[in-house]
């Protein structure tokens, strides 16, 4: 990993900069009356269960973002789990079985389709990767939205040559631009990730993609879902845009540790889980040069045979975005899995680039591995 000094001897008030943080939920500080209306008009849509006379499903997951989406508060994370699945060949590379139903299972029907004698998707046979997933907490993501593409760029390593074994390279999506979003990196903007959120999980059509998904790839019998697509439109998208950009990060505990924080860097933990990042400059006075934790660099690593299952177009398997370490206090399973039930068990997952502190880690004094869990539980 490539870390450019970017210390100024004198002036660099941006590293002096406070961090910015809220109660989990509430909106960033600094927001005009129109964006705190925007931010409260979208966390009502986001907590609003569509019904099948307006467009959810034939096939989908929940009816509303919250249900996926609601801890500690309004979007944080969820104990959801989805089931995520794709064919990697080494030859050919990844695929993510569009043609039966594409990578994301839909395990609900609607009515009328339960009524046919339907079924909810199956994992078919071709799948040679099946995961599950949890879902991630939404807070902070505006800021991540508003850092630089350098501050992401500038340290990734992909051929590794500072010979650090620590590699890390940029998420890459469809249309060629650099992926921030996604625990795989896959998306470039919040509007394209909710996009295909609001498609996926609710099957609710949109401009972009006015077509119904098809349960495995089968086509839907007539009157399945007979309400006009495009199902919602930008404005929906907008908004719940709005409120997710808005969301401010959360704050450590009381409890936060400076000597389990140093432990964290000793052991190389840092050179992913970045620890602050500052945003570039915005038209948004809310997201203008403002610094915040992440601990996260949003790169793609090699984590290993570990968590190697599925693959993305743009990631082989085992490659993951390493994950911001904001909100740990609030969560009880761990990993994109959440097999990992405390901080020992996601440590030792940690294969891949992350083996070396791992095996630091490993070689530590009770003391001091209590030291890094307090720290960890802290943030
Ligand atoms: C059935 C559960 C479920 C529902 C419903 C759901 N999500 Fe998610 N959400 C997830 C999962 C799982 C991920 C991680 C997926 C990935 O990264 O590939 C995720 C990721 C996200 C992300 C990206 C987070 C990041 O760190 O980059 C955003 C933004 C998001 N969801 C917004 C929404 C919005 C808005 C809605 C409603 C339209 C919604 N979600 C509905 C499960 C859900
Ligand atoms: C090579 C980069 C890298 C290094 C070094 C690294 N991590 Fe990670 N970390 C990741 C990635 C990538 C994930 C996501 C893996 C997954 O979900 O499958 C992750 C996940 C985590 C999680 C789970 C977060 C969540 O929300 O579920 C914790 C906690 C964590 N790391 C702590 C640590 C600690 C402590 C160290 C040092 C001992 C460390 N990491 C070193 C890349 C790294």
């Amino acid at each position: 990993m490539r870390v450019l000094l970017l210390l100024a001897l004198s002036g660099c008030a941006s590293i002096e900069a406070p961090l910015i943080h809220g109660e989990p939920g509430t909106p960033l500080p600094g927001l005009t009356e129109d964006q705190l209306l925007r931010f409260r008009e979208g966390r009502a849509l986001f907590g609003r269960a569509f019904t099948p006379g307006e467009g959810l499903g034939p096939i989908f997951n929940q009816a509303r973002c919250v249900s996926c989406h609601d801890l500690p508060e309004s979007g944080g994370h969820g104990a959801e789990a989805v089931t995520r699945i794709s064919h990697y060949d080494p030859d050919t590379g990844c695929d993510p079985l569009t043609r039966l139903g594409g990578s994301l299972l839909q395990s609900v029907i609607v009515p009328a389709m339960r009524e046919a004698g339907l079924q909810p998707e199956r994992i078919p046979r071709e799948a040679s990767g099946v995961t599950m997933m949890i879902p991630p907490s939404l807070f902070g993501l505006g800021l991540v939205g508003a850092l630089s593409e350098e501050a992401i760029l500038s340290r990734s390593d992909p051929e590794d040559l500072d010979g650090d074994g620590i590699s890390g390279r940029p998420g890459i999506d469809p249309d060629g631009r650099l992926a921030r979003f996604g625990l795989r990196a896959t998306h470039a903007t919040i509007d394209s990730f909710i996009e295909e959120a609001i498609r996926v999980e609710m099957g609710l059509t949109t401009p972009e993609h006015p077509d119904e998904m098809l349960p495995n790839g089968e086509p839907l019998p007539p009157g399945m879902d007979p309400a006009p697509d495009p199902e919602v439109g930008d404005a929906e998208i907008g908004l719940l845009s709005d409120y997710v950009r808005f969301l401010a990060p959360t704050e450590p505990a009381t409890t936060h540790d400076p000597v389990g924080e140093e432990i964290f860097r000793d052991l190389g933990c840092a050179e992913c889980h970045t620890p602050t990042m500052t945003t570039a400059s915005n038209d948004n006075p809310a997201l203008d040069r403002k610094r915040f934790r992440i601990y996260s660099d949003l790169l793609l690593h090699d984590m290993g045979r570990e968590l190697a299952d599925i693959c993305t177009p743009g990631s082989v398997p085992g490659e993951w975005r390493t994950t911001p370490l904001v909100g740990l206090r609030f969560r009880d399973a761990f990993l994109h899995h959440g097999q990992a039930l405390d901080f020992t068990m996601v440590i030792e997952m940690h294969g891949g680039e992350a083996s070396p502190a791992r095996d630091a880690f490993n070689r530590l004094s009770p003391a001091r591995k209590h030291r890094l869990v307090v720290f960890l539980k802290s943030l």
